[in-house]
């Protein structure tokens, strides 16, 4: 299943409504040209002071098996289960102090905001793409060596889409199911904290 289009409030553009997370890959690699691609996008967010705290590591199954091995031993049993095809795996970073050495509050929100660019670049490109916080942070930490101010925040798997009918029937069902908000009148707020808009 390639398409999964959002059920939205109002029209949107179809690179933003269509983004979605599917879970069912196929194992062709992914070009170079593509991951050069969606890494450039990532590369262009937006920063608070234009601090660009993230840095990406990417594990590429067709490259270097055993370093994407070694990532992928950290995910949650439940995401290597359907990720067992996924053939790109790239986890994203971020350097917690600004340059002056203090505590830059917003390089989770920046590298959110990579990681987002780089997710919609992957679905411009016919790309399949999943953000994951399910895996552990601390084997990252010590497979990669990662320095004490660098947090590992998320592994993003990547690929071609792949037939869900190789997924488990639980995975199956969630593939096909309508995507869920919450509605824009309980999200979004004026002039006030729950002040209706
Ligand atoms: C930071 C983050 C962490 C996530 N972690 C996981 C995860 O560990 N496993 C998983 O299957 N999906 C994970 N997801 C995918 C979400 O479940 C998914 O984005 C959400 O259900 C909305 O679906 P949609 O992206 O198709 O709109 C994560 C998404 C984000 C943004």
């Amino acid at each position: 299943m390639t398409n999964k289009p959002a059920p939205t409030e109002v029209a949107i553009h179809e690179l933003i409504a269509g983004r979605w997370s599917p879970r069912a890959y196929s194992s062709e690699p992914v070009s170079r040209e593509h991951l050069r691609t969606v890494l450039e996008a990532a590369r262009w967010a937006p920063s608070s002071y234009n601090a660009q705290p993230w840095r990406f590591l990417v594990f590429d199954r067709s490259v270097d098996e055993v370093s994407f091995k070694q990532a992928f031993a950290t995910l949650v049993p439940f995401n290597q289960g359907w990720n067992s095809r996924a053939p790109v795996l790239i986890a994203v970073t971020a350097h917690t102090l600004t340059s002056k050495g203090e505590v830059n509050r917003c390089a989770q929100y920046d590298a959110g905001a990579a990681a987002m660019a780089l997710v919609l670049q992957a679905h411009a490109l016919g790309l399949a793409a999943h953000q994951m916080s399910g895996f552990d942070p601390n084997a990252f930490r010590t497979a990669f060596a990662l320095p004490n101010d660098v947090d590992a925040i998320a592994i993003i798997s990547l690929g071609h889409y792949g037939e869900i009918d190789k997924l488990d029937p639980v995975l199956r069902e969630r593939e096909k199911s309508v995507r869920q908000r919450a509605p824009l009148a309980d999200i979004v707020y004026g002039g006030g904290w729950k002040k209706a808009f």
